[in-house]
């Protein structure tokens, strides 16, 4: 199952991902696919808007990790925002320690997550980003755990 939304420019990306955050739990990781500018920060932006994150969220794609403080209603206090485009092994992505962090009332956003996907296990968000035109985008959610948010993915997907 997949639910699908077309943004036809970046500030509908950034909306798509503020409407996303809001059907986000403590725990949650998402994996973003998508190639070099497709979106994947500027959907993140979005989340981080709509869980309340106050500071600028900036491409993480040298860093690999960033977390920002959330200030929303739902109970997530952190999101983890990671890249890891630059991995050159797994070991390197475990070492982040992603699942602990997300435990503690947290979420996840891996941009090119594809590359890391047997590490976060089956119980995940998968987002896919597909560029239609000059601006157009369609993102698809999919996952494991889209399935458990069926009603709320059918009032984003548009
Ligand atoms: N519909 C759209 N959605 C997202 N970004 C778009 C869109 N149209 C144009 N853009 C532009 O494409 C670029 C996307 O960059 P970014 O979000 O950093 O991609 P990624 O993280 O996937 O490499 C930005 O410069 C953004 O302004
Ligand atoms: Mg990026």
């Amino acid at each position: 199952m997949s639910w699908r939304r077309y943004c036809h420019d970046a500030d509908a990306t950034v909306a798509a991902g503020e409407a996303f955050a809001t059907l986000l739990r403590s725990g949650d990781v998402v994996l973003l696919t998508g190639t070099l500018g497709a979106g994947k920060t500027t959907f993140t932006k979005g989340v981080a808007r709509g869980l309340g994150v106050i500071e600028r969220v900036t491409s993480p794609t040298f860093t690999m990790v960033r977390q920002h403080r959330c200030h929303n209603a739902q109970g997530v206090t952190t999101l983890h925002h990671c890249d890891v485009y630059r991995v050159t092994s797994l070991g390197e992505v475990l070492d982040l320690a992603l699942g602990e962090l997300v435990e503690e009332a947290g979420v996840a956003l891996v941009e090119w997550g594809e590359l890391a996907a047997s590490l976060f296990g089956r119980d995940v968000f998968t987002v896919t980003f597909t560029s239609d035109d000059d601006e157009g985008r369609t993102l698809e959610v999919g996952g494991a755990l889209a399935t458990s948010r069926t009603k709320a993915l059918d009032a984003w997907a548009r």
